[in-house]
């Protein structure tokens, strides 16, 4: 397996510019969306792909999006993808060539608070803690076996932003470590 890896953005990219900042050796930034991520990448002078999804309604080309996605990485040689923040689903094309070797990172102690509004649905639910869980990407969202969970507490006063910032400097942390560890062989990668 190749080892170049790909991360996958759609915001802000905080996760993405710990990467950087930490010197992993990423091949290719590949994001849905113009965003602070995809800006990011461009400072850094990494190789970026911007496969643009304009439609957001049900009648979205999930396997033509799909398909584009699946043509860079291919192109680009990559071994393993690292979803950080990236909010749009595949479809099955992806898992048959990339499957197993998608991480992905979600902001909620799966299988708790599943979807795009975790850290909301988390203090709506006035859990005591919550925290993050990076695992592999399936087909089902948020699904995938889990590789690795840290807690973070929920505090009196939390707003979803207060406490989502705090989930993200755990996660800065853990991905990064959990990343390389793969690379290294020392964590492998079940499947
Ligand atoms: C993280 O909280 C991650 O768990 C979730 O999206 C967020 C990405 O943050 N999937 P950023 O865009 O890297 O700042």
């Amino acid at each position: 397996m190749s080892t170049k890896v790909a991360v996958l953005v759609s915001g802000t990219g905080s996760l993405l510019e710990a990467m950087i900042g930490d010197d992993l050796p990423i091949a290719l930034v590949i994001s849905d969306r113009p965003c602070r991520g995809l800006e990011i990448a461009r400072s850094a002078g990494l190789p970026t792909v911007l496969v643009e999804r304009t439609d957001f309604s049900k009648s979205f080309d999930r396997e033509g999006f799909t398909g584009q996605v699946v043509g860079e990485l291919k192109k680009a040689d990559i071994g393993l993808v690292v979803c950080a923040g990236f909010m749009t689903l595949f479809s099955r094309q992806i898992f048959e060539s990339f499957g197993g070797r998608i991480l992905n990172i979600h902001p909620a102690l799966l299988p708790n608070f599943k979807g795009a509004h975790a850290v909301r649905d988390a203090l709506a639910a006035g859990v005591k803690e919550t925290g993050t869980t990076i695992h592999l990407m399936v087909l089902s969202e948020d699904s995938g076996p889990i590789l690795v969970q840290e807690k973070v507490p929920v505090l009196a006063g939390d707003t979803e932003e207060t406490l989502h910032e705090r989930i993200k400097q755990v996660e800065r942390k853990l991905y990064l470590q959990t990343i390389r560890r793969i690379l290294s062989g020392d964590l492998q990668l079940p499947g």
